[in-house]
């Protein structure tokens, strides 16, 4: 019998918390995808076992990209300016600790051009679906993680969201609340739009079900075109959530 042949499937920040859980889901289901992944660093590569379908790339140069999009069929974006807290600061003092991003790695040249250079090379490879990761928050231009280091961080997520919509490649825009490093697949999840989930008790989800959804997404026609917020009942209340078809179509926003 024929089968169907498998996607291959690249996520990009695969050394990163999120993108590593992705990396090795797309790994552990071999008979549903082919996996690659894109590293910033040598060191990244090996830190997530150095196989040969990570690609090592820096997103902020269009160029280092190529290698990693040729001949895939989804892409996930998983890649994010990171702060760092400024060194010196005593939680015994009170206050709060102060951020700051690396010269040239602000969110402007990280979640804008290299999100904006990973959705030109895919759509030039002929990919035919963009998973990418945003963030809760992103209608409110005065939201304190806009002040994170002067970064206005969701204001170039944003962007590269609108982007990605605007780019006619079937997308999937997913903004999860506050992420956990907690077990997945425990948990029943929630949809919604506009950071209307902001405003409720569940606004947070594990790391683990936010990758989940990325490579359901991929799975899925019902994801496609759509833009939506994502969180979490607290474990124990609700019903896991095992049917992503179901979930991806009480979807109905586009952006
Ligand atoms: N933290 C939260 O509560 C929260 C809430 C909502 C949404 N989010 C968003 O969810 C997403 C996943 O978050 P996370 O905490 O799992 O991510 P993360 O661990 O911070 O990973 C980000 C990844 O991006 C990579 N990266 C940064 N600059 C790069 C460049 N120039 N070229 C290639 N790769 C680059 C990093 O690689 P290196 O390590 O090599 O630099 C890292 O692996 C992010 O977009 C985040 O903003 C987070």
């Amino acid at each position: 019998m024929a089968h169907a042949p498998r996607p291959t499937v690249l996520v990009t920040g695969a050394g990163g918390r999120t993108g590593h859980i992705v990396y090795n889901k797309l790994k552990e289901r071999a008979d549903q995808f082919v996996a690659r992944g894109l590293v910033r660093t040598e060191e990244s590569k090996e830190k997530i076992g150095g196989a040969a379908d990570v690609y090592v790339g820096d997103i902020r140069d269009a160029s280092s990209i190529s290698p990693a999009v040729r001949g895939i069929d989804a892409l996930i974006i998983l890649t994010s300016a990171v702060p760092k807290m400024k060194p010196g600061f005593d939680p015994t003092q009170g206050g709060r600790p102060e951020f700051y991003f690396d010269d040239g790695a602000y969110p402007e040249q990280v979640d804008w051009i290299g999100q904006k250079n990973q959705i030109d090379a895919a759509k030039a490879a002929g990919v035919k679906q963009i998973v990418l990761v945003g963030s809760m928050g992103g209608t409110n231009p005065n939201h304190p993680l806009n002040s994170l280091g002067n970064g206005n961080i969701l204001v170039w997520k944003r962007k590269a969201e609108q982007y990605l919509a605007d780019s006619g490649i079937p997308y999937t825009i997913i903004r999860p609340g506050g992420l956990l490093d907690k077990e997945g697949g425990l948990r029943e999840l929630i949809v919604g739009k506009d950071d209307e989930l902001l405003q409720t008790e569940t606004k947070t989800i594990p790391r683990a079900d936010v990758a989940e959804v990325c490579v359901q997404a991929v799975l899925f026609e019902e994801a496609k075109f759509k833009a939506f917020d994502l969180a979490s009942k607290p474990e124990g209340t609700g019903t896991p959530t095992k049917d992503f078809k179901d979930l991806f179509s009480q979807v109905t926003s586009r952006f």
